[in-house]
């Protein structure tokens, strides 16, 4: 296949699932020194030592952003400094060198720009941008490891829950948690994802999109869905868990929360606890891959509560206006989307 030719993708059959690309972002650095200038390559496997610290110790974080086909022909990314800035947060947490917001906002131009035939046509998926900040070095003892690698690979993806703005029934779970005070679930290490997995399995096995998980102290708050931060809306108040450390600091609940505000919406960052959650008018998970993803019934125990078939009034408002900004269909006055050139 020429570097030109658009790859073999029925664009409108798109799932959230891996995709390998034409090429990746690498950059090293040694503990205590600086980072090395990264430099592109052919996407493929990496080499690491059996004893790196990702492997053995988790020492790694991810990020993701998605890169799209704008109204204006341009490609355009959403808000690449907060997840640079989120990165780096997670460095400090994980003794990871952090990787400057400069750096990663190249790495990830650098990492699009030689993906191009990748990006889908506009409104049909975007193309995946997934940064990794890993402990590569061998260790064999518990510590940061001695050296470190900063990796950026592509994929395009359609829909991260089946059917887009399709209403998904979720499970509250009543016996796992995600994330503790003092932990690392405000950050995005990768160790916080594998707990997650045989959970959502079977929740998925019942039948559920997902799980939303409770705070680990009351076991009463709502924290945040699987890979995605949570809203509802009642009499009018648009309202989210507060940011205590335990949940992730998304960049598209940033987002809503300014849009619904910039609508007139009262909005509250605050403990939201699992019975008001369930006598919302309506609910929905925000996240880079779930954009926002309506919540048509919610399990906690015996209880179930259903929010109705049909997408809620202001959900679809919040999701039409970040949307349309995201893709520049209305202008960003806020100047939020960066083009990649
Ligand atoms: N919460 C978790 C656990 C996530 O993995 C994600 C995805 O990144 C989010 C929330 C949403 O964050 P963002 O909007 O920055 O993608
Ligand atoms: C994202 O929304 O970018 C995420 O990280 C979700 C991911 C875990 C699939």
């Amino acid at each position: 296949m020429l570097d030109n030719d658009l790859p073999e993708i029925d664009w409108d059959s798109m799932t959230f699932s891996y995709q390998k690309t034409d090429r990746m972002y690498v950059a090293h650095c040694k503990q205590g020194e600086e980072w090395q200038p990264g430099e592109m390559q052919d996407f493929g496997d990496i080499s690491l030592s059996p004893a790196a610290g990702v492997l053995n110790y988790g020492q790694g974080l991810f990020e993701g952003m998605k890169a799209q086909r704008a109204a204006d022909g341009s490609i355009v990314i959403f808000r690449p400094e907060r997840n640079a800035k989120r990165m780096q947060e997670g460095a400090k947490r994980l003794g990871i060198p952090p990787v400057s917001e400069a750096m990663f906002q190249d790495a990830v131009r650098q990492a699009v720009l030689e993906n191009l035939r990748w990006v889908p046509p506009m409104g049909k998926g975007a193309l995946y941008v997934r940064p990794l900040l890993m402990g590569s070095g061998a260790i064999l003892g518990v510590a940061p490891a001695p050296e470190y690698r900063f990796l950026v690979y592509v994929s395009p993806v359609g829909p991260y829950f089946k059917g887009g703005m399709k209403p998904i029934s979720l499970k509250i779970s009543d016996e796992f948690h995600r994330a503790a005070p003092g932990g690392s679930g405000g950050v995005k290490a990768i160790g916080n994802y594998a707990p997650g997995m045989v959970p959502s399995k079977m929740a998925k096995a019942e039948g559920y999109a997902e799980i939303i998980y409770l705070d680990a102290v009351h076991h009463r708050y709502i924290e945040e869905v699987g890979a995605a931060n949570f809203f509802c809306i009642k009499d009018g108040v648009v309202s989210t868990p507060e940011l205590t450390g335990t949940i992730l600091p998304g960049v598209t609940r940033a987002s809503v929360l300014e849009i619904a505000e910039d609508l007139g919406y009262e909005v509250k960052e605050e403990k939201v606890d699992v019975e008001y959650a369930m006598s919302a008018d309506e609910c929905f998970c925000a996240g880079t891959a779930a954009v926002i993803s309506p919540i048509g019934s919610i399990r906690f125990g015996d209880h179930v509560y259903e929010f109705g078939d049909e997408v809620g009034p202001v959900t679809q408002k919040l999701y039409d206006e970040l949307t349309a900004v995201q893709q520049r269909r209305i202008p960003d006055e806020r100047g939020w989307t960066v083009t990649v050139e």
